[in-house]
């Protein structure tokens, strides 16, 4: 007998869209699976404002193929420059679901990201007066910390300072990749609640360095060693409602990725569901896919699960393409360098 595994529609808590031809291309990787994805506003130069959310939603929508349902859930860059008030309208409107911090520096497309804390002390109290969550890329950037360790001691230093001066700011630290992370997520009962990709599920540094420089395995934050990977397993398999998915799926074309200085960012959006079974699957821990994919994510953000359902069914490996072909040039696809058996029947 066939295999199967009805879940409720799963959502995507972190994911990049672009914008243009790469948008097109890939929006119709995620909306296929996912009912809702909270998108990242690291565009250049980057969503900074309401209007510039409202304009960007319009953009994802116009972009949808039709017959498609999806619902893009916004976010806004915060900036040393953002504004209080036009946070709070834009929140109230319905039109934001969470504010984004950068590190200045951190990462891709981050140049206008917050370098003085104290300069964002307004908007963050006034989001812990609305409820509006903070979604943290959770790394120092100070050259002389290695870059493995960028994420332990950005929770030192910046989290929990920040999360002690702002009582009842509600955090999402984006796309763990460490078992600190894992822990201080355990140690927080309140407010506090952690993304996981699907590829830090997956690959360990070696992936990205052993046998020749993967640059399609680099991201940031970087995959760190094996002990840490599981770490992550444990946690996105262990049922614990305060990890959910955030697929980082981040599209960069091969050009950019395959370069003396390649783009970080793996893009994973069509096989993430595939992927994920097989992760979950292996952990003994199939039951829990839907909490980690579709139920924790909502319960955190304060909204209600999807009503709809999908079904996966496991059988021969399922091919997906190496790439995808976008407008301005192909996009690889995540290897997961085994061989998935779980399809999200269409
Ligand atoms: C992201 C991107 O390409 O925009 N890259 C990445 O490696 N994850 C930015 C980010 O989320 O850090
Ligand atoms: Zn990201």
């Amino acid at each position: 007998m066939t295999q199967t595994l009805t879940i409720r529609r799963p959502d995507d808590w972190h994911l990049h869209l672009r914008d243009g031809a790469v948008l097109a291309a890939v929006l119709p990787e995620t909306a296929r699976h996912f009912a809702r994805a909270i998108v990242m506003p690291n565009l250049v130069p980057p969503v900074v404002t309401g209007a510039d959310a409202a304009a960007y939603r319009d953009r994802i929508l116009a972009a949808l193929p039709a017959g498609m349902d999806f619902t893009p859930l916004m976010t806004l860059y915060l900036t040393e420059a953002t504004d209080p008030a036009d946070v709070a309208a834009a929140h109230a409107g319905g039109l934001i679901a969470a504010v984004k911090l950068y590190p200045a520096g951190a990462t891709t497309n981050s140049a206008s990201g917050v370098r003085d804390f104290d300069k964002v002390r307004g908007v963050l109290e006034k989001m812990a007066e609305i409820g509006l969550p903070l979604c943290v890329h959770g790394e120092v950037t100070d050259p002389a910390v290695d870059i493995f360790d960028r994420e332990a001691v950005f929770i030192d230093r910046v989290l929990e300072p920040l999360r002690r001066a702002t009582p009842g700011l509600r955090v999402v630290m984006e796309h763990i990749t460490t078992s600190q992370g894992v822990d201080y997520v355990l140690a927080n009962d309140r407010d506090l609640g952690a993304t996981i990709t699907t590829h830090h599920l997956i690959i360990n540094r070696n992936h990205i360095l052993v046998g020749g420089i993967r640059p399609h395995y680099y991201c940031l934050p970087v995959a760190k060693r094996e002990s840490h990977r599981l770490a992550l397993v444990q946690a996105a398999t262990g049922g614990d409602a305060r990890f959910f998915l955030g697929t980082d799926s981040a599209p960069h074309v091969d050009a950019l990725k395959e370069h003396a200085c390649g783009c970080a960012g793996i893009f994973s959006a069509s096989n993430t569901l595939s992927c994920l079974a097989e992760v979950f699957e292996a952990a003994g821990a199939l039951d829990r896919l839907e909490g980690f994919a579709s139920l924790n994510g909502p319960a955190f953000y304060g909204v209600p699960a999807n009503e709809s359902r999908i079904t996966l069914e496991k059988g021969d490996p399922v091919a997906y393409p190496a790439k995808i072909e976008t407008g301005a040039g192909p996009v690889t696809l995540f290897d997961p360098g085994f061989a998935l058996h779980w399809r999200v029947i269409p």
